[in-house]
């Protein structure tokens, strides 16, 4: 069995209310009982946080025991080397997810500090772009 963590990061506590438009209506919690159907066979363990501490914390903690992480890191993707530093000191593969396309909105989304320490990225397809990500792992 793969054990996958997926780290949410700032305001993604509030898919489902906060610009549907962009995000969806979907909450993450109903979302993530969808994902566990479709993944029988994958422990997929999830934490959200808003503060960069705290998901800097989360990495250190998961990331030498856990086959793989998915990491949306919201706004602190474009923001975040102390984030970066994280992943590239952890041995576990990370997966970066976006739900937005970044790169047909503003200029400062097109830039992500995670990318280059991730073994990919998989951006724009909506909340499916977790379950995209949790295949690519399963290819690992
Ligand atoms: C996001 C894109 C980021 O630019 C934004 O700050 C988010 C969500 C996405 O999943 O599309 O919070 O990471």
């Amino acid at each position: 069995m793969k054990h996958i963590q997926i780290i949410n990061g700032p305001n993604l506590n509030l898919l489902g209310k906060r610009e549907p438009i962009v995000y969806g209506y979907q909450t993450f919690d109903t979302y993530l009982v969808q994902l566990k159907a479709q993944f029988p066979e994958v422990e997929l363990m999830y934490y959200q946080s808003n503060m960069e501490g705290e998901i800097i914390n989360k990495l250190h903690e998961t990331g030498f025991s856990t086959d793989a992480i998915i990491i949306n890191g919201g706004a602190y993707t474009h923001t975040s080397i102390a984030i970066a530093d994280a992943i590239r000191s952890i041995t576990v593969p990370v997966v970066e997810v976006h739900i937005s396309n970044v790169f047909k909105r503003e200029t400062f989304r097109h830039h992500s500090f995670l990318s280059e320490v991730c073994k990919g990225c998989i951006v724009g397809f909506g909340m499916d772009s977790y379950r995209l990500a949790i295949e690519a792992v399963l290819e690992f």
